[in-house]
C-alpha cells in the first residue's frame, strides 16, 4: 500500500491546489518513486490511498498502473488528517490474509536494498518490521527508534522532545494480517491521528517487531528544504544511473 493522503500543510501554498505527492522530485511526480519501489520489490498489486479531493488527479496520472507494470487500485482516506493508522486500516479487504508493505508516498530512497527483507518477511509466521537510518541531526522531527547493540527495538517515540537515539523511523513498515486487529484498538493521538508509532508500539510490546537500516533516504514531505534537498540528491543520482 502506498499513502498519499493528508494536507501538507507544511508545504503551503505549494499544495493548496496540489497533492503533496503530485509535486516534482527531479524529473518525475513525487509518487512514482514510491511507485516504483514497490516494482522493484516484485509487489505486483498496489493499493494507493489520498483524499477523494486528489484521487481524480491520481487516477489521470497513474491510471490503472500499466506503465509501472503493476496493478493500481484506489482507496479514499475520509478524514485527512485520520493518520497513517487510519489510512493503513482502509487496505483491509485489499490484503485479504496476506501481508502488507506499506510505504508513504512522499518517502524516496533506494528500493534495490529491500527487495530481499520483503522476500524474508514474507516467510515470517507473524510480526512486523520497521527501517530506520541514522541521521546527524533532526532525528526528532520523525519518530525515533531507539536500538540496543544488537540491533533489538528498545522503544520507539513520536517526534520525542528529547530524543534517545540518532535513529529515525522511515516511512516503509511491513506488517502480518493482525495489523488491521491492532488499529481498531488505537486512540487518536494528542495531534488527533492515529498514530504509526502508536501502532508499532503493539508489535514491540509483544516483542514481534524487527528493524532493518536503510544508508539513504530522503522524507521529501517535512519541509521546502527537505523537498528543495530531494531535488538534487535525486537529480544527482539519476544522473549517475541509480534509483531506477
Ligand atoms: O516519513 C517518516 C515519518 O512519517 C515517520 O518518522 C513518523 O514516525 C510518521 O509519523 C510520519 O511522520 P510525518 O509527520 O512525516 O507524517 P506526515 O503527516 O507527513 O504523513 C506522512 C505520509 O502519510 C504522507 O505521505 C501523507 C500520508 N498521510 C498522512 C496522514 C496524516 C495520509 O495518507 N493520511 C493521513 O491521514
Amino acid at each position: 500500500m502506498i499513502l498519499a493522503g493528508g494536507l501538507a500543510t507544511r508545504l503551503r501554498p505549494l499544495t493548496l491546489v496540489t497533492n503533496k505527492h503530485l509535486l516534482p522530485v527531479y524529473n518525475k511526480p513525487m509518487i512514482f518513486y514510491a511507485i516504483e519501489a514497490m516494482k522493484i520489490t516484485g509487489i505486483k498489486e498496489v493499493l494507493l490511498s489520498t483524499s477523494a479531493d486528489h484521487s481524480g488527479d491520481f487516477a489521470n496520472l497513474l491510471g490503472a498502473g500499466e506503465q509501472f507494470g503493476l496493478k493500481l487500485y484506489y482507496a479514499v482516506q475520509k478524514n485527512q488528517k485520520g493518520g497513517i493508522a487510519d489510512a493503513i486500516a482502509l487496505a483491509k479487504e485489499f490484503a485479504s490474509k496476506d501481508k502488507l508493505l506499506v510505504i508513504l508516498g512522499d518517502n524516496i530512497f533506494d528500493a534495490k536494498k529491500l527487495k530481499p527483507i520483503v522476500n524474508k518477511f514474507q516467510n515470517k509466521k507473524k510480526g512486523a518490521m520497521v527501517f530506520g537510518i541514522k541521521m546527524s541531526t533532526r532525528a526528532r522531527q520523525y519518530g525515533v527508534i531507539e536500538v540496543d547493540e544488537l540491533g533489538k527495538v528498545l522503544s520507539i517515540e513520536e517526534k520525542p522532545e528529547n530524543p534517545k537515539s540518532d535513529i529515525a523511523q522511515t516511512g516503509i513498515y511491513m506488517y502480518d494480517n493482525r495489523v488491521f486487529d491492532f488499529i481498531t484498538k488505537l486512540k487518536p493521538s494528542a495531534r488527533g491521528e492515529l498514530e504509526v508509532t502508536d501502532l508499532n508500539n503493539f508489535y514491540l510490546k509483544e516483542k514481534t517487531l524487527t528493524c532493518e537500516f536503510l544508508d539513504w533516504w530522503i522524507d521529501a514531505g517535512t519541509s521546502y528544504d527537505e523537498l528543495l534537498r530531494a531535488n538534487n540528491q535525486v537529480a544527482e543520482k539519476i544522473k549517475k544511473g541509480g534509483i531506477v
